[in-house]
């Protein structure tokens, strides 16, 4: 058969998962948290799946738990958004995304995607028959590089996808970078989707700048969020989009034949949980002392390293240790210092190599200090 994603294989996550597991080795590779959900959401789960909440549920979502959206984003981002019209919710932001760019992308469309980018992007675009125009972040820090972007804009251009706090970088986007898109599409037929899973985790009091905050920019945009990265269940798969009325409507014709509907006990469950703000609003500080703690840790190393700003991966550089390639890297590290984690290489479409890896410190404090142990010996690997 002639593959529609020839080039698509094994994903490097599942591929150091793996290894992690067969070598006994401490996983920080995967994106996921290493603990367990807040009880009481578990126990709401228990409890609407045992009170016969099991059957499909609206094709949107249920609409106390939308409007509860629309409230959360009013507080976060103060924006008002139609819980009818503009929220939708999904099976994660992984389907938010594919639904979105599968919605608006046509055959020949060009779509802009920064790099390092999560894995999910480039896929869907190609699924669409459109052609993904690569544009490289600055190597210095991960910020954007707008002259760039800038460049790679044609009378093709239909879509950019952008994501902050970013991953893997952990770069958070500034006031700047939110000017120079709504500069950048003003005027032009160009959507985005922006892909805003971790939302609830940046660091030094560095707010979150949602792009339905922008009333400029979230007129042509496609927000993606998780509640997987959010309260630490991202096996629950359970994301929202949130889109003005005519993208939704488009958007909702693709989500109602991927999906359908997204897992009733969840939604009615998460509805629930986030009646307390402070649910989703202590997630910062919880995160910013796991930060911390494996950064200091870190530090004590040759790693060059620069303190993420959101999400809960912390990058380090070691060009100047050795030459040698970060894939080679990651697996000796797993193997013989048994500490798992991402070579940065696997987010660039031609596997671009700067001599960077990635951590995942979602995990519990005594994991990370024995990683920080095993990392003692970091040195041997150079
Ligand atoms: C940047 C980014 N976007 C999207 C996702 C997927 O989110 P979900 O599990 O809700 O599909 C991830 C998960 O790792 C991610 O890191």
């Amino acid at each position: 058969m002639r593959s529609k994603l020839p080039q698509v294989g094994t994903t490097i996550f599942t591929v150091m998962s793996k290894m992690a597991h067969d070598e006994g080795a401490i996983n920080l590779s995967q994106g996921y948290p290493g603990f367990g959900a807040d009880p009481v959401l578990l126990d709401l789960v228990a409890h609407y799946t045992k009170s016969g909440y099991n059957q499909y549920a609206p094709m949107s979502g249920i609409p106390q738990f939308r409007q509860r959206m629309a409230e959360k984003i009013l507080r976060c981002y103060g924006a008002e958004v139609n819980p009818d019209e503009e929220v939708t919710i999904v099976s994660g932001a992984t389907e938010a995304i594919f639904s979105a760019i599968t919605a608006v992308v046509h055959p020949g469309d060009e779509v802009v995607v920064l790099e390092p980018a999560y894995d999910s992007y480039e896929p869907a675009i190609q699924l669409a028959g459109g052609i993904t125009i690569h544009v490289p972040l600055d190597s210095k820090d991960f910020s954007v590089d707008w002259e760039r972007v800038k460049h790679a804009i044609t009378y093709k251009t239909k879509l950019i996808v952008i994501n902050t706090p970013h991953n893997p970088s952990g770069y958070v986007w500034a006031e700047q970078d939110m000017k120079q898109l709504s500069d950048l599409v003003r005027d032009r037929n160009i959507y985005v989707v922006s892909d805003e899973v971790y939302e609830h985790i940046t660091f030094d009091q560095r707010p979150h700048l949602s792009l339905v905050g922008h009333p400029e920019l979230r007129k042509k945009t496609f927000v993606c969020g998780s509640f997987g990265k959010t309260f630490h269940v991202t096996g629950w798969k359970i994301g929202y989009c949130i889109a003005p009325p005519e993208l939704t409507k488009e958007f909702r014709k693709v989500h109602q034949f991927v999906t359908f509907s997204t897992v009733t006990p969840l939604q009615f469950a998460l509805c629930d949980y986030l009646e307390k703000p402070e649910r989703y609003e202590s997630i910062p500080s919880f995160y910013e002392k796991k930060r911390d703690l494996f950064l200091q840790g870190l530090q004590k190393t040759d790693l060059i390293l620069e303190p993420t700003q959101g999400s809960f991966f912390q990058t380090a550089r070691y060009g100047h240790l050795s030459k040698i390639e970060d894939k080679e890297l990651a697996e000796r590290m797993t193997k013989e210092l048994k500490v798992a984690c991402i070579p940065v290489s696997a987010f660039y479409h031609d596997h671009q190599d700067d001599k960077i890896i990635r951590f995942c410190f979602a995990k519990e404090d005594q994991e990370l200090e024995e990683a920080l142990k095993r990392l003692d010996r970091l040195n041997e690997l150079f």
